[in-house]
């Protein structure tokens, strides 16, 4: 099984932005983190981080013709703004795990609303860098339990 871990916009500045908020880990060392954690359930991982919606877009078509089986994603500051995102997922049909590291209810009222979570499957949020964790042993659950149905 593959999985394409997303990050979006800013997650390349982990530990350097806000840590009081999204902690002291850096992104290469979330996506160790991640690597380990997918091997952890018997996934390959792969890592992708941008700034730039678009590219975004062409990574998440590109996973569809990769036969990519899952999406863990964290589209930061696009999640509360992106309908081409939204689309992308909704195009492929991947199913997609959302993911937050600070619990955004709590926070300002823009980023109360997720188009993503249209898309997803599930969505983690205030879990800090575990939420990735939790999407991924989530995820690898979810699509084996849909493989036996
Ligand atoms: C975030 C929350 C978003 O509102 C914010 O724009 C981010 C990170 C989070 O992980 O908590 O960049 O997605």
């Amino acid at each position: 099984m593959q999985f394409l871990i997303i990050n979006g916009p800013n997650l390349n500045m982990l530990s350097i932005r806000e840590p009081a908020i999204y902690g002291s880990m850096t992104y290469d060392d979330l996506v160790a983190s991640c690597l380990t954690w997918c091997q952890d359930v018997g996934v390959d991982g792969k890592c992708f981080q941008s700034n730039h919606e678009g590219a975004i877009v062409d990574r998440i078509q590109q996973a569809y013709f990769d036969k990519v089986d899952g999406i863990v994603m964290n589209p930061a500051a696009y999640t509360h703004t992106s309908v081409a995102i939204l689309d992308a997922l909704k195009a492929t049909g991947i199913p997609t795990v959302e993911v937050h590291i600070s619990d955004v209810h709590t926070r300002e009222a823009f980023r109360h609303h997720s188009y993503v979570s249209l898309a997803a499957v599930k969505t983690i949020i205030g879990h800090g860098v575990q939420g990735y964790q939790e999407g991924i042993a989530w995820l690898a659950d979810y699509l084996r339990a849909q493989s036996k149905a």
